[in-house]
C-alpha cells in the first residue's frame, strides 16, 4: 500500500511487505524512543488527538510519538466539552478539525465511525479504536511484540500458536489482531472464551480461509497448552447491557504464576493489551507475575511508541528524513536505557 497521506482505519489495508515495513520504521525509532536521540522531522506539524471514549496508552503514547517526532499535539479528550453534544454531525466535526491539524487519531464508541469521519477529512485518519470493531494500531504493536518475543525465543510469527483469552466477542484488540495475522503463514490460534463471547464467526471463517488452524474452547486449561503466546484480555464490560450481565463473565478466565506453571510451555510469552482489570473479582492477569521475565506486556506498551512513530513518519512521508535530523539528546538521564 501507498502509505504516504492514507487513512489507517483497518488491518485488512495491510499486506505482510506493508506490515513488515512499518516494523522495519519502527525499529529505525529506536534511538529517539529509548531518549538517546531527538528529532525535529515534523516540527510545525499538528496532531488532532480526538478521543471520545476512555484511553490511557493509545492517547498517550500517539501524542508521545508525535511529540518525539517534533511535532505539536492537540487534544479532545471529553464528548462533553466537544460540540458533539451539541447534535454536531461527525462530517461537519472533520471538515473543521481537519482544516487545524496535518494528522488526526480518533477513538469513537460507535463501529464504523471512525471511517466515516475519515471519508469527509481533509488530512490522513487513523483509527484509536471504534467500538467493538477494529483497533489497528494496538494490532500492529502487538503483532510487533510478538515477533520480537518470539525471536528471543528462537521462533518465528509463521507457524507460531498463540491463545487468545476472554471477551472475544466486544475486544476490538483480538478482532484486530487475529485479522492482521492472516497476512502470515501457519498460525495455531486457540480462542479460548465464555460461548457468548466468542470470537465473531466472521473472522475465524476468513481464518481458515487464509489456511490458519482454528480452535475454539470454553476450557482455558486445555487452551493454554502448548502455546508460544497468550493474549489475555480484560472484560469489555462497557459494551454490555448492564453491569448484572458483565458479572456473570467476570473473573472466569484468569492467569497466575501456580496456573501459569502447571498449563503453559515454559517460554510461553504472555501478553495483554492493557488496561488490566486489576480488582479482585476480575484480575484476569494477577500481579503474581510481574517479576515474570515472559511477561510482556510493559514491552508491548513501550513498543506502542515506536508503532506509532512509524505510521506518522510513513504516512507524513519523512522516513528518509528520520536519521539526517537527529542530535544527541542534551539532558540527563541517568545513563540508563529505558527497556
Ligand atoms: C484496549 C482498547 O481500548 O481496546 N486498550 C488499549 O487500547 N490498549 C483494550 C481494553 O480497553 O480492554
Amino acid at each position: 500500500m501507498d502509505f504516504r497521506g492514507a487513512h489507517i482505519l483497518s488491518v485488512n489495508q495491510f499486506q505482510r511487505d506493508d506490515v513488515e515495513l512499518v516494523f522495519q520504521v519502527a525499529d529505525r525509532m529506536e534511538p529517539c524512543a529509548q531518549r538517546l536521540r531527538v528529532t525535529k522531522v515534523l516540527d510545525g506539524a499538528i496532531l488532532g488527538n480526538m478521543f471520545f471514549e476512555p484511553s490511557t496508552r493509545t492517547r498517550v503514547s500517539f501524542g508521545c510519538a508525535f511529540n518525539l517526532l517534533g511535532g505539536h499535539v492537540r487534544e479532545t479528550t471529553d464528548v462533553e466539552s466537544s460540540s458533539i453534544t451539541k447534535g454536531e454531525s461527525l462530517y461537519d466535526t472533520a471538515r473543521v478539525i481537519s482544516g487545524y491539524s496535518d494528522v488526526i487519531v480518533m477513538r469513537h464508541p460507535t463501529p464504523g465511525s471512525v471511517s466515516e469521519f475519515a471519508e469527509a477529512s481533509r488530512v490522513p485518519v487513523i483509527n484509536g479504536g471504534d467500538g467493538t470493531n477494529e483497533h489497528p494500531s494496538q494490532a500492529l504493536l502487538d503483532l510487533y511484540t510478538i515477533k520480537k518475543e518470539l525471536q528471543a525465543n528462537g521462533l518465528d510469527v509463521d507457524g507460531m500458536r498463540i491463545a487468545l483469552v476472554g471477551d472475544l466477542k466486544h475486544g476490538r484488540t483480538v478482532h484486530s489482531l487475529s485479522q492482521l495475522l492472516k497476512t502470515y503463514q501457519n498460525i495455531h490460534l486457540t480462542f479460548i472464551s465464555p460461548h457468548e463471547l466468542r470470537m465473531p464467526a466472521q473472522i475465524i471463517s476468513d481464518l481458515r480461509a487464509a489456511g490458519h488452524n482454528v480452535t475454539e474452547t470454553d476450557d482455558m486449561e486445555c487452551g493454554l497448552r502448548e502455546n508460544d503466546t497468550v493474549y489475555l484480555t480484560r472484560l469489555q464490560e462497557e459494551r454490555f447491557d448492564s453491569k448484572l450481565e458483565a458479572d456473570i463473565y467476570r473473573g472466569r478466565f484468569r492467569l497466575n504464576q501456580a496456573i501459569y506453571t502447571r498449563h503453559c510451555k515454559p517460554n510461553t510469552v504472555i501478553m495483554h493489551p492493557l488496561p488490566r482489570d486489576s480488582r479482585a473479582e476480575a484480575n484476569e492477569l494477577d500481579a503474581d507475575l510481574n517479576q515474570h521475565p515472559n511477561l510482556a506486556i510493559f514491552r508491548q506498551a513501550d513498543n506502542g511508541l515506536r508503532i506509532r512513530m512509524a505510521l506518522f513518519a510513513l504516512i507524513l512521508d519523512v522516513t528518509e528524513k528520520i536519521e539526517e535530523s537527529t542530535n544527541e539528546i542534551t539532558w540527563y538521564t541517568g545513563g540508563s536505557v529505558r527497556q
